[in-house]
């Protein structure tokens, strides 16, 4: 059912944690279930340095929690709200299709967290 990937992602997860003083922070949730994702992110530049998350969820929510944060860090935040549920799928080998609300609420999450990080101001450059 599950891909070997996505039972490692959700059996040790490597970006699970906390952010202290995140540029963007979300939480989202699956109305089905209760379950809930918690994801951060910390911006520098444009660019984003850390991802980390917590999840009260399936094996499905966490691995996914866990992918997303690992196909963000690195990228711009331009870039990265351009990952979607094929590249997610992809880094998961593959997702059951009765799971794909559980990935889902973690891009939801992602998007509104990638939101309130471009929408956060500015450090000034000035001393
Ligand atoms: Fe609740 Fe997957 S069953 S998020």
């Amino acid at each position: 059912m599950y891909s070997d990937a996505l039972m490692g992602r959700f059996l040790e997860p490597s970006h699970a944690g906390d952010i202290e003083a995140p540029d963007g922070a979300s939480e989202a949730g699956n109305v089905t279930c209760g379950d809930v994702v918690h994801l951060a992110i910390r911006v520098e530049e444009g660019i984003v340095r850390d991802a980390r998350f917590r999840a009260q969820g399936c094996a499905t929510a966490i691995a996914s929690a866990d992918a997303i944060c690992e196909l963000v860090i690195g990228k711009s935040v331009t870039e990265a709200q351009m990952v979607d549920s094929a590249g997610l799928t992809y880094t998961l080998g593959g997702i059951p299709d009765d799971r794909m609300g559980c990935a889902t609420i973690v891009l939801d999450a992602l998007r509104a967290c990638l939101e309130r990080a471009r929408s956060r101001p500015q450090p000034s450059s000035a001393a």
